[in-house]
Formats: structure tokens, sequence, C-alpha cells
């Protein structure tokens, strides 16, 4: 194994990504920025350097378990404290198993503002994967907003709530292209300009007559997403780092936090380029489609398709998004059994809430407050007074709750309790999604386990049945994945090891749903962590351990 070593520098800088100029943050001057390559046992360290001026930041590696470096997960507030402007914080952590995987920000809601990117882990040399391709490429999907994520964070968390809205543009690989005069109120040019050539397409270059891996990651703001590639279809192959057993798809539906690969094959008519696309699904958004090229070598990368770019499908098809999930299976021959029982059943209602004139979301009508002392440290240095010692609710009241109206009383509570796990146990966890506080509206939440893969037992429509549903569980062939949605109004049943001893976030991805309190924190085997190191403190209660 290898040690990989990258050092950044993060920094706001005037960006037109859709063509509309604002500041975004860059790492080396990209965004997204640059992918992380490794193979499987490497030790990846980066060394982050913020030089935001006035800003915090912290980055997690999403789907990287973090085995034996809880610390350098990446959360703020759970496992460090935040890297301050000018200071420099570096990252060490083996990548444990090939796949796909992300990184972002985890301050804040720093991510959407552009600090991302993808991590590709190689088999090592020598193994093969359990299917063929001849290249290997990676995108990103988001969406895109205009204003700056603390117009946004100030908005969702005053008493006079402003609600972020549906995104601006969508991106493919951090390129979009608003059209500067149709918007709504049109354009200066100083602040969008069509003509920008930042704002060109992003154009992928295929060879005709190949098969290409396609990694495909979303880290939205928002946004569930459809992705196209015209006239093409898509084997998936792989989900978060597992494989999966093939099936084809014409729409690959992602949401906030997933990585699928797909494979396609370029073996379309290649005097001409095609069209890649991305719809907004699950919400009835304003938002424009984004647009990349599939180009087919030796076509010019620039030239526009001669057609239309493909319609998605319908934004409130909820069937079809339920049928990609239920196809969503571990490939033979690669299958890791769950245990057929659990130890522990903790089921978390979806809700919205008001609490204290603002509007959050909830778990059982809790929504979640970060402490001042991050809990990695709180736990491990015995600091029990810097944060809440009642256990949160394990439940809701399942005999008189209706999932599909809006409840007359919306009033929760906040909490900066954790769920304290068996270390070695086995946990399911129920998402139970709800009516919001909007008549007949139940939105799609991913959900995102920091730490560990999930096995993904089931998913369903209603209200989760606790005698019956889980004897329809999938026990024989279930997905692992670290990130998972929950359908409107439906339920999904997750089962993990609490074997990785840390702290650990588990949230909702949407990233003003998270911010707004859609977060719980799993805390197991603290007793195993190691001597945390002292770059991860420094805040709160933690200034006394830092050492010089
Ligand atoms: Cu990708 Cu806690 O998030
Ligand atoms: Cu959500």
């Amino acid at each position: 194994a290898r040690i990989r070593h990258y050092k950044w520098e993060v920094k706001y800088e005037y960006r037109s990504p859709d063509c509309y100029k604002k500041l975004v943050i860059t790492i080396n001057g990209r965004t997204p920025g640059p992918t992380i390559f490794a193979q499987q046992n490497d030790t990846v360290i980066v060394e982050v350097k913020n030089n935001l001026l006035t800003e915090n930041t912290a980055i997690h590696w999403h789907g990287i378990r973090q085995i034996g470096t809880p610390w350098f997960d990446g959360t703020e507030g759970v496992t460090q404290c935040p890297v301050l402007p000018g200071d420099t914080f570096v990252y060490k952590f083996v990548v444990d198993r090939p796949g796909t995987y992300l990184y972002h920000a985890h301050y804040g809601m720093q991510r959407e503002a552009g600090l991302y990117g993808s991590i590709r882990v190689a088999l090592p040399d020598g193994q093969s994967e359990p299917f063929a391709y001849d290249y290997d490429r990676s995108i990103i999907l988001n969406d895109w907003y205009h204003k700056s994520t603390y117009e946004q964070a100030a908005g969702l968390s005053s008493t006079d709530f402003q609600w972020v809205g549906e995104p601006q543009s969508l991106l493919i690989h951090g390129k979009g292209r608003l059209n500067c005069s149709t918007a709504n109120s049109p354009l200066k040019a100083d602040v969008c300009n069509n003509t920008n050539p930042e704002c060109s397409l992003y154009s992928m270059t295929v060879v005709p007559g190949k098969t290409y891996r396609l990694r495909i990651g979303s880290l939205t703001a928002l946004s569930a997403l459809s992705f196209q590639i015209e006239g093409h279809n898509m084997t998936v192959v792989e989900a978060d780092g597992h494989y999966v057993e093939p099936f084809v798809v014409k729409n690959l539906f992602i949401y906030s936090g997933e990585t699928y690969s797909v494979l396609v094959k370029t073996d379309k008519d290649p005097s001409r380029n095609y069209w890649a696309t991305t719809n907004v699904v699950s919400r009835n958004s304003t938002t424009p489609p984004g647009l990349a090229i599939f180009n087919y070598y030796p076509n010019h990368p620039r030239r526009s398709p001669p057609t239309f770019p493909p319609p998605g499908p319908l934004w409130n098809d909820v069937d079809s998004r339920f049928n990609q999930s239920l196809a969503i299976k571990a490939r033979k021959g690669h299958i890791h059994s769950p245990p057929a029982t659990s130890d522990r059943v903790i089921v978390l209602l979806n809700t919205q809430n008001e609490v204290n004139g603002t509007r959050r979301w909830s778990v059982n009508d809790v929504s979640f407050n970060l402490p001042h002392t991050p809990y990695l440290i709180a736990l491990k240095e015995n600091l029990l007074h810097t944060f809440s010692q009642t256990p949160p609710p394990e439940g809701y009241d399942f005999a008189n709750y209706n999932i599909s109206i809006e409840q007359e009383d919306n009033n929760g509570t906040t909490s900066d309790a954790i769920y304290r796990l068996q270390f070695d146990s086995t946990v399911d966890i129920i998402l139970q999604n709800a009516n919001s506080m909007v008549a007949e509206v139940s939105e799609t939440h991913p959900w995102h386990l920091h730490g560990h893969d999930f096995w993904v037992l089931g998913y369903g429509r209603g209200k989760f049945d606790r005698i019956n549903d889980p004897k329809k569980y999938n026990l024989v062939d279930p997905i692992m994945k670290n990130t998972v949605p929950v359908h409107p109004y439906g339920w999904t049943a997750l089962r993990f090891k609490a074997d990785n001893p840390g702290v650990w976030a588990f949230h909702c991805h949407i990233e003003s749903h998270f911010f707004m309190g859609m977060r719980v924190t799993f805390e197991e085997g603290i007793e195993r962590v190691g001597k945390l190191p002292s770059s991860i403190m420094g805040c709160g209660e933690t200034k006394h351990f830092r050492e010089p």
C-alpha cells in the first residue's frame, strides 16, 4: 500500500459555473476539487490550508469508514473542532475498500458553496472488478444557488423564516448554463454572461465502440435527480462502493450523497454528439434541466447534438423511484450477509416542526442542535456535562400518529443528546416518512451514515408495521450502502453493526434540512478509541487538552 499525499488550499474566488458570477469555494483553484485517486489500503494524507479569510471549515470523507481514525471523519462539532482561517489541518486515513466516494465541506452549509470532489479507490494491482470496461470516468452532479450560504443560513434560522427555494440551475461536473436573458429578471452582463467560456457545458469525450464505466456522484443541496444519456442505456454495477447485481436503466435516480457506477456502451451513431441531462424529481421544481455533451470522438466536443435534450421523468412519479430502490441488490458472489436479527430497533419519524417560532426538521419531533464541544472529545475526556444526558426518543406514538396528514400540533423541541450504542451490537433503523407541515407534501430525504455501511433491508409505503414488515426483510442479498432515500409517505429499514469505535453523524443529506436539525448522532465503543490528536481540539471545553 502506498501513501497519497495532497496539499490543498481552500479559498473563495469569483467564478461563473452556470454563467452567473458569484463567490465560490475552490480547492487549489478548482471546483469540483481535485479527484483523489488511490488503491485499496493506501493511506491518504490531505493537508488542508484554510484560506477562507473569515470562515471556519472541516472536510468530510464521505463513504470512508475511518476505522481506527474516527477523529479524521471531518464532521465539525462531532469529531473535531473547526479549522480556523489561516490554519492548516492534516487529515490522514486509510481507504480500506475499493469504490466510488466523495468528499465535501462539513461545516454549516458550506458544502454548497463549492467545496466538494470525488474519491476513486481502485483495487490493488492484479485484482479485477467483476465486470469489464475500457475506460473509467467520474462525474459529480449538483444543484446551484446564486445566494451565498450565509444568506440562506440566516434566512433558515430566523423567526421570519426564509426558505431557500428551488436552485437556480443544475450543474454537471461543476458546469451549467443559465440563460441570462430569460432569467426572471434579465441579468446584467457583468453578473451573468452567456459568452463566458467558463460556463461552456461540460463535455465528456468518448471513443465509439467502447464500454465506459461512469462513476456518478450526487452532492445536491436540495434536489433529487434523474440522470440520463440520450439514446443510451446504463447498466448499474456499483452503489456506494458495493457491487450491484447488474440492472439496466434509461434514467438513473440519484439522491444527494449517493454514488453509482454504470456501464455505458458507445455503440450509437458516431457521427454526432448526444445530450447528458439531469432533471429534478420529487419536487415540482422550476429549476431548468442540467445539460452536458456526450461527445463521440472525433466530433467537436462543443458541437450541440442535432436533437432537443430528452425530457426527464415526471417529477411525481414515485413508483419509478421506489422500483429503482427495490432493484438494487448485492451482486451474486459478492454478498455480505447481514446478521439475522438485531439487538435494538430505533424508529426515526421524519417530522417538520415549529420550535420557538423557527421552522425546523426533526426526528420524532426532536430537532438536533450541536453542542459547544465536539462529542468525540467530550466523551473521550469525560466532559459529559457539555451535552444533554437525556437519551433521545427511540420512536413515536405509533398508535395515534397519522403519517398521511398534517399534524394539528407541530411543536417540537431541540436537543443535543445522542444515541449510545452497545459496541458490536446490531442496530436496526427504521426511517419513517410523514406529511410535512404543508398539506399533501411528503419529501424525499436521503439519509447518510458516517463510519459504517448498512444493509438496506427493505422499503415500504405508508406506516411501518412493526410486526409484519420485518418478516419481509431482504436478508438474502441486501445491498450495503452509506446513503439511502426514504421515499414520500414511505419507510426504509436499515441494519448495521456498531463495530467502529467513535462518534458518528447520521443525517439527511439535504443541506438545508441538515442545517435545520435533521440529524442524529451515534456513539459506540468510545472506550476503544485511541489517543485523540491534539489537532482536532481548540474549541469549547477542549482548549485545556490542546498541547503546544
Ligand atoms: Cu456527505 Cu455528513 O455527509
Ligand atoms: Cu431531508
